[in-house]
């Protein structure tokens, strides 16, 4: 392990006014997406669950997932051909196990979306559910739902079957610290969680404590700290946060997941960017640079279906050589599919539309963005975690699954059958009560939402696509500069979400300026290639002074 001595101090806790209510409940889940309401509705039978969320139940990022979910229901597509390729995408970081474990419930668990009324979209050709191919997979197996409207139709299942089961929901109630104690045996274990209710500006109206058995984290992931992502503006790595500084180790942070084709929409667009998804490539479409040529020609076997990081090193090699005169994107030709388009790919046309393209007739300008993390809390597939009665689901989690790069739509697989094993689990057994408090960290103020612009353009010019020692150490001293804890800065869901987008960015500047190789979605210049020494983990964890520790661990561990 070794202590990041220039590594800035970050807060221990988010400064908030002492708590005036309380509540109890047996789960507490903080999270409304795929994975937290999957949990949710799988322990409701037998458990008071309460899921708290920032914002309204639909704010994060499955309402916008285009793809679908992968997995094996074609006749001629088998368990092993999945767990082959979420393999070959991880680029040698995936847990096979985990992967294996993953795969052979991916089926169940589609078919379990069904029977709570999610309608995917059916084959026109046959008497079956319709299946669509992505980057890096070998068949067709994503099931999708209203053309590119899968994430909607998942988030509305499973809102609708949450209410129907009775699970309760608070709504702006944002997440702050874990609470622990420590259970009959001495050994330390979560308690419940601080919460501040805010109004839908962000103002603070008032904090208190939800004491639970078990919490489950299903807060998503932290596109938000990049300037251009495909994530909605919640998506700030609250739990992720949330989880180190309750001193939890993330794991390959350094892995950021930029998806290849992102709508570019000119040179001053920021924040959340409309997808253009990787089922448009699985029906044919083809890239191309600002001089007419080819991109993925020569580049892979699989062309335009490479695996993703593939995909996004070779559109930002090109972009950088600007053929053309074109340095800020390429083009994604889908004119074969005509009027078809429309169609297919509803939120696509729609988004085209507003840009004036026609994308039956016309090339949609597409670059890279940041779209997925692949890192996240330590976690195994059940959600359980090192400290006793806290499970991390969903994005925020690193279950092994998704290695150095993940597999085009396994991520709302990965976000169900997570959530539905953590669930049942809960439903079956809750951890044992805890018998004493341990006191929080001392408040050290909050980080200014103000700074945040400066460190996005930071992220995004110098831990991006592809990144160097040099970019590396200017990254550092971005987040150097803007984690400045206030005790000034009054609390609000603003300060809160900058708090902790500035912890995130601090540990995925420092893993990814000591992974000194290539790998998956970790692209360096400087040094090109994989190395043997580095097919290991990186974990990253928050010591009680504020620092960081970065780690190597080994696989499987
Ligand atoms: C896409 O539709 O291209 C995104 C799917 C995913 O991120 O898995």
């Amino acid at each position: 392990m070794s202590l990041e001595s220039d590594s800035p101090r970050l807060p221990r806790r988010l400064s908030a006014p002492a708590p005036s209510w309380t509540r109890e409940t047996d789960v507490v889940v903080v999270g409304s997406g795929a994975a937290g309401l999957a949990a949710a509705l799988a322990v409701r039978p037998v458990r008071d669950v309460l899921v708290v969320t920032k914002d309204l139940l639909a704010a994060g990022s499955t309402q916008w997932a285009q793809g679908g979910l992968a997995g094996v229901l074609h006749p001629e597509d088998t368990i092993e051909d999945h767990v082959r390729d979420t393999l070959a995408a991880g680029a040698g970081l995936c847990d096979e196990d985990v992967v294996r474990e993953l795969v052979a419930e991916a089926p169940t668990s589609i078919r379990y979306l069904m029977r709570l009324g999610a309608a995917f979209d059916p084959d026109p050709d046959a008497d079956q559910i319709a299946l669509t191919r992505e980057g890096g997979h070998s068949h067709d197996r994503i099931v999708h739902s209203g053309g590119d409207r899968s994430g909607a139709e998942v988030q509305r299942t499973l809102d609708q079957s949450a209410m129907n089961a009775g699970v309760r929901v608070m709504e702006r109630a944002f997440a702050l610290d874990l609470l622990q104690g420590a259970g009959a045996d001495g050994e330390r274990q979560v308690t419940g969680v601080r919460i501040a209710l805010t109004d839908p500006t962000g103002t603070l109206e008032s904090v208190g404590t939800v004491f639970a058995r078990a919490v489950v984290i299903a807060g998503g992931g932290f596109g938000q700290v990049f300037a251009s992502t495909s994530n909605p503006p919640a998506v700030t790595g609250d739990g992720v946060a949330m989880a180190m500084r309750a001193g939890l180790p993330a794991r390959d942070l350094e892995f950021v997941q930029f998806h290849p084709t992102v709508m570019w929409s000119g040179r001053r667009a920021r924040g959340q960017q409309a997808l253009v998804s990787e089922a448009v490539r699985g029906e044919g479409a083809i890239l191309f640079d600002g001089a007419g040529q080819r991109v993925m020609e020569g580049v892979h076997p699989l062309e335009d279906l490479a695996p993703r990081d593939v995909v996004a090193a070779a559109i930002s090699r090109r972009m950088a050589a600007a053929p053309g005169g074109v340095g800020d994107h390429v083009f994604l030709d889908a004119t074969h599919l005509g009027e078809r388009f429309y169609d297919r790919f509803p939120s696509i046309t729609a988004a085209c539309r507003r840009l004036g393209i026609d994308p039956a007739t016309e090339r949609i300008p597409v670059a890279p963005a940041a779209h997925y993390v692949c890192g996240g809390i330590e976690a195994a597939l059940d959600g359980s975690t090192a400290l006793r009665g806290l499970y991390v689901v969903g994005e925020a989690a690193n279950t092994g699954v998704h290695g150095a790069n993940r597999l085009a739509s396994n991520s709302l697989t990965e976000a169900v059958v997570a959530g539905t094993r953590v669930g049942r689990d809960l439903a079956w057994e809750l951890p044992p009560e805890s018998r004493s408090e341990v006191p929080l960290a001392e408040p050290v103020g909050l980080v200014d939402p103000d700074r945040l612009t400066g460190l996005r353009a930071a992220m995004s010019r110098h831990v991006g696509v592809v990144r160097d020692a040099t970019s590396l150490d200017a990254a550092a001293a971005a987040v150097a500069e803007a984690v400045v804890a206030d005790a000034a800065v009054m609390p609000s869901r603003q300060a809160f979400e900058a708090t902790n987008l500035l912890t995130v960015a601090a540990g995925v500047v420092a893993a990814a300026g000591r992974r000194t190789e290539s790998r998956g979605c970790h692209r360096r210049s400087d040094h090109p290639e994989p190395r043997d020494e580095w097919r290991c983990h990186q974990t990253v964890t928050i010591e009680g002074d504020g620092r960081l520790s970065v780690a190597r661990s080994p696989l499987g561990s």
